[in-house]
C-alpha cells in the first residue's frame, strides 16, 4: 500500500501569510487603517512564552502592529481586567489574546467574557461560541479554523462524510465539530469515557486528534484512506534522554493505512497563528466597516 499524502501545514500558513500581508498592505495605503492585535500573557509558562514571541514575529513581518503586554505571576485579576477594558477601547486595537493558561488566582472565564466579542480573535467569548454554534458569522478559534482549512484544502467538499473529533474541549473539541456540522459532515465527538473508541474512529472518513495524549491513535485503529488532522503536540523523552514532538496520533502506523495525515510538527501548529492573524484582519475590516477579504 503506498504512503499517506503528508499534508504540509508549514508550506500552506506560509501561503496564507502572503496573502494576508496584501491585504494588510492595501488596508494600510487604500484606508490609512493598520490592523493591530495585543496579546496578553500573565506570568512565566515557557511554553506560552514561546508561542507569544512566535505570535509577536508574525504579526509585525505581514505589517500588523503588535502590542505585546506581560504581567507578572502575581498580578491580581483586577489589574488583566483592567488592561482588557482599555484594550477594548483602544481604536489601534482590533484584536486581542490573552494566552491561556492563566495563573490559578485568576478567573478564566471572567477574563474571556470581558474581551469585547467584536476584538476576540481567539473566538472564545460566549457570543463567538453561540453564533458558531447557530451557524451565523462568528469568530472562529484559530487551531479548528485552521485544521478545517487544510481539509478542504485536501478534500474539497466535506458533505456527507464521517467525521470523528477525538476530545471534547472548548479550544478545539467541541468548535472542531459545529465546523464540521457546518459543512454537512456527519460528527461524532469522541472523549475519555467513549467505550470502544477505537471501533469509532474505524468509522471515520475524516479523524480529528485533539485529546493531549501523545500517539494514543493507532494505526489499525483508521479506516484505510481516511484523512487524519493531528492536534497534538506533546513532548516525550527519548530512552537516550532527548526529547521529541509528536502527536495525538501514531505517524509511523498511520501513515502506512490513511490516506492523507498532517505531521507533527510541521502540522497544524503553524495555520493557528496563521489564521490568528486571519481574524485580526477580519476584525479590524468589520470595526472600519471596510469590505472583508475573503480568505
Ligand atoms: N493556549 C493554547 N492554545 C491557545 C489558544 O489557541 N489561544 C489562547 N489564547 N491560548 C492558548
Amino acid at each position: 500500500m503506498t504512503e499517506a499524502k503528508r499534508i504540509d501545514g508549514t508550506d500552506f500558513s506560509a501561503k496564507l501569510r502572503e496573502t494576508l500581508a496584501l491585504h494588510v498592505s492595501e488596508l494600510r495605503d487604500r484606508h490609512r487603517v493598520i490592523p493591530g492585535l495585543a496579546v496578553v500573557l500573565v506570568g512565566k509558562d515557557p511554553a506560552s512564552q514561546v508561542y507569544v514571541r512566535t505570535k509577536h514575529k508574525r504579526t509585525t513581518e505581514i505589517g500588523m502592529t503588535s502590542f505585546m503586554h506581560t504581567l507578572p505571576d502575581d498580578t491580581p485579576e483586577d489589574e488583566v481586567l483592567t488592561l482588557i477594558a482599555g484594550l477594548n477601547a483602544d481604536p489601534a486595537v482590533h484584536g486581542i489574546l490573552v494566552q491561556l493558561p492563566l495563573p490559578k488566582h485568576i478567573d478564566t472565564q471572567k477574563v474571556i467574557e470581558a474581551i469585547d466579542p467584536a476584538k476576540d480573535v481567539d473566538g472564545f467569548h460566549p457570543v463567538n461560541v453561540g453564533r458558531l454554534a447557530a451557524g451565523i458569522d462568528a469568530m472562529v478559534p484559530c487551531t479548528p479554523l485552521g485544521s478545517l482549512m487544510l481539509l478542504k484544502d485536501h478534500l474539497g467538499k466535506l458533505g456527507g462524510l464521517d467525521a470523528v473529533v477525538v476530545g471534547r474541549s472548548n479550544i478545539v473539541g467541541k468548535p472542531m465539530a459545529q465546523l464540521l456540522i457546518k459543512e454537512s459532515c456527519t460528527v461524532t465527538v469522541a472523549h475519555s469515557q467513549t467505550r470502544d473508541l477505537a471501533d469509532v474512529v474505524r468509522r471515520a472518513d475524516i479523524v480529528v486528534a485533539a485529546v493531549g495524549r501523545p500517539e494514543m491513535i493507532r494505526g489499525d485503529w483508521l479506516k484505510p484512506g481516511c484523512t487524519v488532522i493531528d492536534v497534538g503536540i506533546n513532548r516525550v523523552e527519548l530512552p537516550d534522554g532527548t526529547t521529541r514532538l509528536v502527536g495525538d496520533v501514531n505517524y509511523a502506523e498511520a501513515v502506512q493505512v490513511a490516506g492523507a495525515i498532517t505531521p507533527v510538527p510541521g502540522g497544524v501548529g503553524p495555520m493557528t497563528i496563521a489564521c490568528l492573524l486571519r481574524n485580526t484582519l477580519v476584525a479590524c475590516c468589520r470595526l472600519h466597516h471596510l469590505p472583508v477579504p475573503n480568505v
